[in-house]
């Protein structure tokens, strides 16, 4: 169905003891901070590995008729926005080792492509990123680390006017009043409150390669470790969590 993230039989991560799991990353952080970026580095990095990116945006609600025709009055900012029982299922099939049909949604006309989907085939590495990933608990639970991109809100307002303005199609005015009614006020009850979440914060995005580095380091660490339960189940790995 266009509606859920089908899982189709492909090949499964998990062994029959389900020790070797993918190991899940969520990156999280304010709109235009630079999670992007910070994913993409990660994925570079990790080139060794199978690694698959799944963004929360593929999971916002399309709008119905009604709500098209006052879209700037449509608060895009809010958990209600996404489809999270869709992004709960997709996950959950990734898990498991199953590869899933994510939707594309497309920011121009504030709607889905019913037509087409990206496949997400299985992989060792799952980057689940978006402004509210740390949200809801039973999505957060999925997560083996997470990952809160922090960066200054007068950066992230001037990159935004950018992206909006060059890639979305929109004029200044509305981006700004979007920004002012919308963006901020739900970045502050709903972004921000979930930053306590995060394992690792890192300041300044992508421009921190130190950050990076490390918690690339990290992954490399974990995946040995997934590595070694499959080879010696009975040793006990034990876990560390660290901060920036
Ligand atoms: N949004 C929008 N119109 C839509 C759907 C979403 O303007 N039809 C906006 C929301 O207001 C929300 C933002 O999209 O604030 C979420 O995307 P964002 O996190 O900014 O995009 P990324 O590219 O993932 O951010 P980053 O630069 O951190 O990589």
């Amino acid at each position: 169905s266009p509606r859920s993230a089908v899982p189709t039989p492909t090949s499964t991560l998990a062994d029959s003891n389900g020790l070797k799991q993918p190991f899940v990353i969520g990156v999280s952080g304010g709109t235009a901070s630079g999670k992007t970026t910070v994913c993409d580095m990660i994925i570079q990095q990790l080139h060794d590995h199978r690694i698959v990116l799944v963004n929360q945006d593929s999971f916002y609600r399309g709008l119905t008729p009604e709500e098209s025709l006052r879209v700037h009055e449509y608060n895009f900012d809010h958990p209600d926005a996404f489809d999270t029982e869709q992004l709960l299922e997709c996950i959950e099939n990734l898990k498991r080792g199953h590869s899933v049909h994510v939707p594309i949604y497309d920011f121009k006309n504030h709607r889905r492509c019913s037509e087409s989907f990206r496949q997400v085939n299985a992989s060792d590495v799952i980057i689940l990123e978006g402004i509210l990933v740390f949200h809801d608990q039973r999505v957060r639970s999925l997560m083996n680390m997470k990952i809160f991109v922090d960066t200054d809100a007068d950066v992230r307002l001037a990159r935004r006017i950018r992206r909006d303005t060059v890639e979305r199609g929109r004029d200044i005015n509305s981006v700004l009043e979007q920004y002012a009614k919308f963006v901020k006020p739900a970045f502050d009850d709903f972004v921000l409150p979930s930053k306590k979440y995060a394992d690792v914060i890192i300041p300044r995005g992508g421009d921190n390669h130190v950050a990076i580095d490390l918690i690339v380091q990290h992954i490399h660490t974990k995946l040995g470790q997934h590595d070694l339960c499959k080879i010696y189940p009975n040793v006990y790995v034990i876990q560390s969590t660290f901060q920036i």
